[in-house]
């Protein structure tokens, strides 16, 4: 399984902070906000991930993540100058993905749950077309919006719908088969001018090919497209990190747990840097468990 995470778009609702750096680098809490989408594909097990950006930001995403060796996975990079959609992300890593199942995530998704690892790695697996996930919104207008019958079998997905039957909203992350870059090279822009991740889920529901993985209520889903909402991220992020002493989303925690960097190659890395923000006191403390020598 390989991982796309797409961090275009023009960030028109952060404006004027998204002029001069891409959104998905705003920080959220104490992370840069692509940490959090980051930390979903770690969590599924994907190490192979291709990032899609602007290229006025790919040197920006280049200094902060590299080719990812240091998180022990590996990060090559792909542009999208103008956003024509997120569909087009399939067609833009065609290459990419090859024969492979991916994952594909937009970089300003935040969820939270102890439940979360395991329904990312049950939504990757036995994928027929499209695995999604849903969640319940009290504002399901503002999204994608799935439908089932009285069988809970999914009928129609609309977008950003005002009929208020359906509270079951599709957050961007989405579980394919390569088949779907052929979908999505069969498609055409919508009114705004997209290509919809909808209307591909769309056409794989047509063929009886999407399956639905529900996220419950002990799971936080949080939008951070906007300042409100960014800063609600952030609030939440330092509520449970002080509280719990957790933090959410290291990404080297996840590399560690997942056996994919040795702790005494990560303190070699993080004694070079000097640092001792919170973020590097943690690592600093988790490199000294016993669990991780
Ligand atoms: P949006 O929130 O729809 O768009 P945006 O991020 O450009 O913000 P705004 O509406 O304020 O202008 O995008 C959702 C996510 O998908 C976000 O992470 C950016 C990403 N995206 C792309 O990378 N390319 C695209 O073509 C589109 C439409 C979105």
């Amino acid at each position: 399984m390989k991982g796309i995470i797409l961090a275009g778009g023009n960030g028109t609702r952060f404006r004027p902070a998204s002029l001069g750096v891409s959104k998905h680098l705003l920080q959220v809490y104490d992370k840069p906000m692509i940490y959090y989408s980051l930390s979903l594909l770690f969590l599924s097990k994907i190490k192979d991930i291709l990032l899609i950006c602007k290229s006025e930001d790919l040197k920006a995403y280049k200094n902060l993540l590299g080719n990812g060796s240091y998180f022990g996975v590996k990060i090559s990079y792909e542009i999208q100058d103008n956003p024509n959609g997120i569909a087009e992300a399939l067609i833009i890593g065609e290459k990419f993905i090859g024969r492979s199942n991916f994952c594909l995530i937009l970089g300003d998704n935040f969820f939270f749950g102890h439940t979360v690892p395991i329904i990312l790695q049950k939504a990757s697996k036995n994928i027929l077309g499209v695995n999604l996930l849903t969640f319940e919104s009290n504002t399901p207008q503002e999204f994608g919006v799935i439908y089932f019958d009285k069988n809970q079998k999914p009928l129609k997905i609309k977008e950003k719908p005002k009929d208020g039957k359906s509270n079951s909203v599709i957050p961007g992350i989405y579980f394919y088969t390569p088949k779907a870059i052929e979908y999505a090279k069969k498609m055409r822009k919508s009114a705004r001018g997209e290509l919809e991740i909808s209307d591909l889920n769309k056409v794989i529901l047509s063929k009886n090919e999407l399956k639905v993985f529900k996220m419950g209520r002990g799971i936080a889903w949080l939008d951070m497209g906007d300042p409100e909402r960014l800063n609600a991220a952030s609030n939440f992020v330092r509520s449970v990190q002080i509280n719990q002493g957790f933090l959410i989303s290291c990404l080297e925690e996840i590399a560690l747990n997942n056996k994919w960097i040795k702790s005494n190659e990560l303190k070699k890395n993080i004694d070079k840097l000097k640092l001792s923000t919170n973020y590097y006191k943690y690592i600093k403390k988790l490199i000294s468990d016993k669990k991780f020598k």
